[in-house]
């Protein structure tokens, strides 16, 4: 398995696993499945878990703890706090408090049941709580051993380097894919100079970029792709244009859409970690084969100019998820 490294001391599989859909949001979850495709993972050399303490609420974390009953020294471990939901319900609140943070990060470790979180992400920022805040409640909570690494999600440079000056950040995690670059115009360079890894969450689309998804009908009625700007009728028409350029590669090459997606992430940086989601062993395997996929300057340079020319259209979050977003 081919390594990378976040920060200046995380290093980690260049793929990691997303365990978000183990437990909700794209279809019904099984959990047997579930566990077999994380112990798949890790005998394919994958050692970067990511979840969050709203995953679930909370199932994802005490899915990964059975996991992590026998796995645990092979795998580092990345969770979050600071969206705050009840089991049942997908209404979201902020809170980043340092009260917060510390009562989180202590259930989460009860929950996954281990003594350290590898990598502690803030989910979102909270306008309620300047960052500086946050990261001094964050600070002890290390100090104490009981998280390893500090990560944000979704921020913006100017927050990023506002934390980063409390304390080394050692990774920032954020949508980035080839049909969401924001991170690349400020985030990205900002990470470089500062020596931050990028971690790349629905690396895939949420599944889109692999060609699965033609239309919103194949998503069952509580599938939270429903909601999403870019998966309306209409959007998602415009939006396959870019899936069929991929897809038309990918026949050309050999290899499956989802291995362009993720070859073209890998190739962007060797800073940057994707982590993409499923539940399943077929699928993990074939996320795993883009790490022999090789994109020639041709290629990269077809898709490059295929980025530049084809609309996406919607955002990737709702009004209200996008005040979330590069914040
Ligand atoms: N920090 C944040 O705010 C944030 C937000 C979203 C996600 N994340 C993290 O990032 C991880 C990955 O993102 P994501 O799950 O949203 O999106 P993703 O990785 O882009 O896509 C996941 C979807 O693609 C499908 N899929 C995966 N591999 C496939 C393949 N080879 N062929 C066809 N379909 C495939 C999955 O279905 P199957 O399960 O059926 O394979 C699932 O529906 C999450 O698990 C979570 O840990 C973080």
């Amino acid at each position: 398995m081919q390594r990378r490294k976040l920060g200046a001391d995380l290093e980690v599989s260049a793929i990691g696993l997303g365990c978000m859909g183990m437990s909700e949001f794209y279809g019904p979850r099984d959990d047997k499945l579930a566990l077999q495709t994380l112990a798949q993972a890790v005998e394919m050399g994958v050692d970067l878990l990511d979840t969050a303490d709203m995953y679930g609420p909370w199932h994802n974390e005490e899915l990964l703890s059975h996991f992590l009953k026998t796995h645990r020294p092979k795998v580092r471990v990345a969770t979050k706090f600071g969206i705050v939901r009840k089991p049942g319900e997908y209404q979201r609140t902020i809170d980043n408090s340092p009260h917060y943070a510390r009562q989180s990060c202590e259930a989460s470790l009860r929950r996954l049941d281990i003594e350290q979180i590898d990598l502690y992400y803030v989910h979102r920022v909270d306008p309620d709580h300047p960052i500086e805040e946050t990261m001094a409640g964050l600070v002890p909570l290390v100090q104490e051993g009981k998280i390893a690494r500090i990560g944000l999600c979704e921020v913006n440079a100017a927050t990023l380097r506002r934390a980063h000056a409390v304390h080394p950040i050692a990774a920032v995690q954020t949508e980035y894919s080839l049909w969401t670059r924001d991170v690349e115009t400020d985030v990205l360079p900002a990470c470089r100079e500062l020596g931050i890894g990028l971690v790349a969450y629905s690396p895939l689309g949420r599944g889109f970029l692999t060609g699965k998804f033609q239309n919103d009908a194949c998503f069952e009625t509580d599938d939270f792709r429903r909601s999403l700007p870019r998966f309306q009728p209409g959007n998602i028409d415009t939006n396959r244009m870019l899936v069929n350029v991929v897809t038309d590669l990918a026949v050309r090459k050999g290899c499956s859409a989802a291995q362009i997606a993720l070859a073209w992430l890998l190739a962007q940086g060797d800073d940057i970690v994707p982590i993409p989601g499923t539940r399943r062993i077929t699928h993990l395997e074939d996320n795993l084969g883009a790490l022999s996929v090789d994109l020639s300057p041709d290629e990269m340079a077809e898709l490059c100019q295929s980025l530049e020319i084809l609309p996406i259209a919607g955002e990737r979050y709702t009004e209200e998820g996008m005040k979330g977003v590069n914040a």
